[in-house]
Order: structure tokens, then C-alpha cells, then sequence
């Protein structure tokens, strides 16, 4: 493995907080999109989906996410919630196209989880951090919604949040050895 891969794979960190206003050209994120399509896919259904949210999507989504925010936590925490989610510079959201066949449902998604994890990688590769994300909003049905995407046809794998990090967190998963079993 080339040391520049192994390196990407080992100093990716999730970024919480970016630079404002610092979301990756559009070219780069084609590109983060093309590399995330090369991934593994054992029915070769490429079964993901990007979606990019533009000015007016993303402004929805904050705003379902504060009334969210506010119905279970409250004002005070809803409109801090707001004020930082609308400084998030670069958006995208990866939906993956469901089955009727649970493995291949399952084979599918892993698939996509692949191709987030090239996404993340390649944009890392290209000095910007993201954060993938799966909280309350991007289950909710208005999010489905006000993206345009059929419940009943693709499930959403995540919310990736993309920009230059203003800072670099520490590792928090511990560098223990994994456990591994090795077989006669
Ligand atoms: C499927 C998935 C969903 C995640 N959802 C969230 C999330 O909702 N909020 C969050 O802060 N981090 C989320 N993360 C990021 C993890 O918290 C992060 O990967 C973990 O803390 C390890 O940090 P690292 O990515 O810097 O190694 C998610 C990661 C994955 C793979």
C-alpha cells in the first residue's frame, strides 16, 4: 500500500468544527463523488445516491433540525443549534437504493458505507475534513421530503458535513491492538 494511503487511512479524523465558508469546489467534491463510486459493490448495482444540497436545501434542513431540536431540547439549545449548523460550508447526503432481498439490501448498504469512507478519504486526501452524521433530522420524514428522495425506494446513509477543519481532534478511538483470531 502506498504510504500516502496509509497515512490518509490513519490521520482521518471526523471534523466537528470547519473554517466558515470553506466548503471544497464543486470539482473537488465531483471528484470526492467519483472516488466514492469506485468502491467495493458485489451485485454492482451502485446502489448509492448523492445528494447536494444547494443554499436553499440546506437552509430546510437546519430549520427542521431546529424544530426538531426545539420540540425535545428546548429554545435555547434549538437556536444554538441553528447558528452553527448554518456555518457548516459543504453539504451532501448519500442515500442508498433499497431491495427486496434483505442480503442484498444489507451487501448494498455496506457498499455505500464504503463509498462514504472513499468520499471521506479522498476529500482528507485533498486537505478538507468531514463529518459523517446520523442524528435525529436525517431519519425524520421531512428530511426525506424537502430532499426529494421516496422513502419507500432509498434509505438515507448519512449526512456528510465537508470543509477545511478549524481543528483536528485527537483520536478518540482507543489504539489498542483489534482482536484478531488467528486459525490453524
Ligand atoms: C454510521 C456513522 C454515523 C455517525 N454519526 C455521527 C453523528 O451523528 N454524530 C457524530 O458526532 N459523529 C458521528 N459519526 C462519527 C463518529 O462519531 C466517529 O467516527 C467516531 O467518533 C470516531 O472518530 P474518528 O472518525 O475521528 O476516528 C458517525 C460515524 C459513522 C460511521
Amino acid at each position: 500500500m502506498s504510504q500516502q494511503v496509509a497515512d490518509a487511512i490513519r490521520s482521518r479524523r471526523t471534523i466537528h468544527d470547519f473554517v466558515p465558508g470553506s466548503a471544497p469546489p464543486a470539482g473537488v467534491i465531483q471528484a470526492a463523488i467519483e472516488h466514492a463510486a469506485m468502491a467495493p459493490n458485489h451485485y454492482l448495482s451502485r446502489p448509492w445516491r448523492f445528494y447536494l444540497p444547494g443554499p436553499e436545501t440546506t437552509e430546510r434542513i437546519c430549520q427542521l433540525n431546529a424544530a426538531l431540536v426545539r420540540s425535545s431540547r428546548g429554545d435555547g439549545i434549538a437556536e444554538n443549534k441553528l447558528k452553527r449548523w448554518r456555518q457548516v460550508p459543504g453539504w451532501m447526503v448519500l442515500a442508498c437504493v433499497r431491495s427486496d432481498d434483505p442480503i442484498r439490501q444489507r451487501e448494498d448498504f455496506a457498499a455505500c458505507c464504503c463509498a462514504a469512507q472513499n468520499f471521506m478519504l479522498y476529500l482528507w486526501g485533498q486537505g478538507f475534513g468531514v463529518k459523517w452524521t446520523t442524528g435525529e433530522v436525517t431519519q425524520d420524514p421531512g428530511f426525506y421530503t424537502l430532499l426529494g428522495i421516496d422513502a419507500g425506494r432509498e434509505e438515507v446513509v448519512g449526512l456528510f458535513w465537508s470543509g477545511v477543519p478549524a481543528s483536528v481532534p485527537e483520536r478518540r478511538t482507543p489504539s489498542v491492538a483489534p482482536p484478531v483470531f488467528i486459525l490453524p
